[in-house]
């Protein structure tokens, strides 16, 4: 076990992202024609722990690869980046993952942004015990806004790491909005490395966001579930269906909630109609050709440094200043 060094410590930056906004954007997609729900509302705790489930159904192709794509290059990434760094994870998810990354790093500094206030505190508290030397400061917050990082980080060179392909939940115009907000965070001396999964068969695609265990369904008809806990809404789980289909013009899986029947529900003291077969759309998972992502981040002021694929061309890793 190492010794913590002095400076290593344990500080959580709540910015409480705010319960009268959600009920206001739930209401208004659900209002708006046709229905939706962002993709960010999946991950209360019990759709974080689905999600973890996901990853590890045959399926879901995506972790692995991008899991033997760190096992094969992380000494290579480690050699690219500067010493004295502060690694800033969007989204704090799979505990494998950074715990490799910060393996091979060893950064000053680890900061976490997550809105899962609840998720966030169990994960950084964990890694913090088991990385004593390094300083961890969580942040609570939605990262689809600009945020602000903790002053104790403000010397150091940021590395954001966004893996996952959770760059594919954006829209392309939203993911350009978002990657012009990490460049702006991280300062034009940080990097990015970033996961991101790639186009590939119907087939293969349409099974990681439909397996056959059922995973992916409960995943997201869990977005309900949170709903009538946070916002004292009324969803009846049975009455939907999940549904995963993969369009070719835009390039992404997309999930949909199909309503079963006729229904009203109760959202925060309002009411919303629902008919049967009308489908609430719950994500987008958007697969990148190299060309089409090295665009969009060329657009956000980023330039490649290198990139890694696997053998197949699944699923690339990133590198980007
Ligand atoms: C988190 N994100 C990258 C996952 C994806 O593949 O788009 C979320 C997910 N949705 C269904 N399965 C996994």
């Amino acid at each position: 076990m190492q010794k913590p060094s002095p400076e290593a410590e344990y500080a959580f930056h709540d910015l409480k992202p705010d319960t009268l906004a959600m009920a206001a954007e739930v209401l208004a997609g659900l209002r708006s024609t046709p229905k939706h729900i962002s993709p960010k509302y999946f991950y209360d705790a019990e759709g974080s722990a689905l999600f973890e489930q996901i990853t590890d159904l045959p399926e879901y192709y995506l972790t692995r690869t991008e899991m033997a794509l760190f096992d094969a290059h992380l000494p290579a990434i480690a050699q690219l980046l500067p010493k004295q760094l502060c690694v800033v994870e969007y989204g704090s998810g799979s505990s494998l993952k950074i715990r490799k990354l910060l393996e091979s790093l060893t950064p000053r500094a680890y900061v976490p942004v997550d809105i899962s206030a609840e998720h966030l505190e169990h994960n950084a508290k964990t890694l913090h015990a088991d990385f004593p030397q390094i300083a961890v400061y969580p942040v609570g917050a939605d990262f689809t806004q600009p945020f602000e990082l903790p002053r104790a980080v403000a010397d150091l060179t940021k590395l954001a790491f966004f893996p996952g392909s959770s760059i594919g939940n954006f829209d392309p115009q939203d993911a350009a909005a978002f990657l012009r907000n990490v460049r702006h965070t991280i300062g034009a001396e940080g990097a990015l490395l970033i996961g991101v999964d790639r186009k590939k068969s119907v087939d293969v695609l349409e099974q990681a966001y439909d397996d056959a265990a059922g995973v992916t369904a409960r995943f997201n008809l869990n977005v309900l579930a949170h709903f009538n806990e946070s916002l004292a809404a009324d969803f009846n789980l049975a009455a939907f269906e999940h549904v995963a289909r993969y369009n070719k013009d835009a390039g992404c899986i997309q999930m949909f909630l199909r309503s079963g029947v006729d229904q009203q529900v109760t959202i925060a003291g309002e009411r919303v109609t629902l008919q049967a077969n009308e489908e609430v759309h719950t994500e987008n998972s958007y697969k990148y050709h190299p060309e089409e992502f090295l665009d969009l981040a060329g657009g956000a002021g980023f330039t490649e440094v290198s990139r890694w694929s696997d053998a197949r061309d699944w699923f690339t890793l990133y590198l980007l200043n």
